[in-house]
C-alpha cells in the first residue's frame, strides 16, 4: 500500500522535522512493505535519511530561471527530492492551472525521472451529471499524460470530498477505480476525507492501492492510525 500525506499550506520547517522524526520511529517498528510519502510545504523540504519518501507539492517546469515565487528542479535536487504531486485539485481550481500547463509540468518532471503522483477528480456538479459525464471529465484530466510512465502514480480525489468529511460510498470508489484501472495500469490512490475511521474500509477495496491524506495527516497519531489500517 502507498500512504501519502499532503500537508498543503500547513506545518513549518520545525514542525515537519518533529513529525518526520516521529514518523520514522513509527515506521522502524513495522510497515516495511508499505510506501509512506510526505509532501510538506516547500520551505520544509530537506534531505532525510529515511524510508519515508519526501516529495514536493508543486514545482515549476524549469531547472531554474526567472519565475518569481516558484521553485524548480535545481531547488528540489538540493535535497534529493525525486517525487512530486501534479494536478492537485487546489492547483487546478484555486490556483488556475490549466490541463496544458499540468501536462507540460508532467513531461518536464518525467524527463527528470521523478515519481509523479498525478491527481484527478471531479467537482460536485460533474458528479451530479451522471457517470458518463464523470468518466469523461476524468478522462480529459488524463489527456496528454504518458500513462505508460513507470514512475506514475494516479490519485483519484473527488473535489467535493476534499476537506469536507464526505466520501463516495465504497461501491462508488470501486466503480470509478475499476474504470480508471482500465485506462491506466498504474498504482491508484484514493484521496478525499480519508480519516482513521474510514481508511481501513477504503484500503480494503480491491482497486485501491493506497490513500492520499490531507487534513488527517497533520496529526501524526491520525496518520499513524491510517498507516496501521493497511494491515
Ligand atoms: P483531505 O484529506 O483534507 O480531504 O484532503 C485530501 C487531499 O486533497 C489530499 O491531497
Amino acid at each position: 500500500m502507498i500512504v501519502a500525506a499532503n500537508f498543503k499550506t500547513n506545518m513549518t520547517r520545525r514542525s515537519t522535522q518533529e513529525y518526520m522524526r516521529a514518523l520514522e520511529a513509527f515506521i522502524a517498528t513495522g510497515h516495511s512493505e508499505d510506501t509512506v510519502m510526505v509532501f510538506p510545504p516547500a520551505t520544509a523540504l530537506d534531505r532525510w535519511e529515511s524510508s519515508v519518501i519526501v516529495g514536493a507539492q508543486n514545482a515549476y517546469a524549469t531547472h531554474h530561471g526567472a519565475y518569481t515565487g516558484e521553485i524548480g528542479l535545481e531547488q528540489l535536487e538540493e535535497f534529493d527530492i525525486r517525487t512530486i504531486l501534479i494536478g492537485h485539485s487546489e492547483r487546478r481550481h484555486v490556483l488556475g492551472e490549466s490541463q496544458e500547463e499540468i501536462v507540460h509540468k508532467c513531461h518536464f518532471y518525467q524527463e527528470a525521472g521523478f515519481t509523479i503522483v498525478y491527481c484527478i477528480g471531479e467537482p460536485l456538479e460533474i458528479r451530479e451529471s451522471g457517470s458518463d459525464a464523470l468518466m469523461e471529465y476524468l478522462e480529459a484530466q488524463l489527456e496528454g499524460i504518458d500513462l505508460g510512465y513507470r514512475n506514475l502514480i494516479i490519485a483519484y480525489e473527488p473535489v467535493w470530498a476534499i476537506g469536507t468529511g464526505l466520501t463516495p460510498s465504497s461501491d462508488d470508489i470501486l466503480l470509478i477505480h475499476n474504470a480508471l484501472k482500465k485506462m491506466v495500469q498504474r498504482p491508484l490512490l484514493y484521496g478525499g476525507s480519508v480519516k482513521p475511521n474510514n481508511a481501513r474500509e477504503i484500503m480494503a477495496l480491491a482497486s485501491v492501492d493506497g490513500v492520499l491524506v490531507g487534513g488527517a495527516s497533520l496529526n501524526i497519531d491520525d496518520f499513524k492510525s491510517i498507516i496501521q489500517a493497511t494491515e
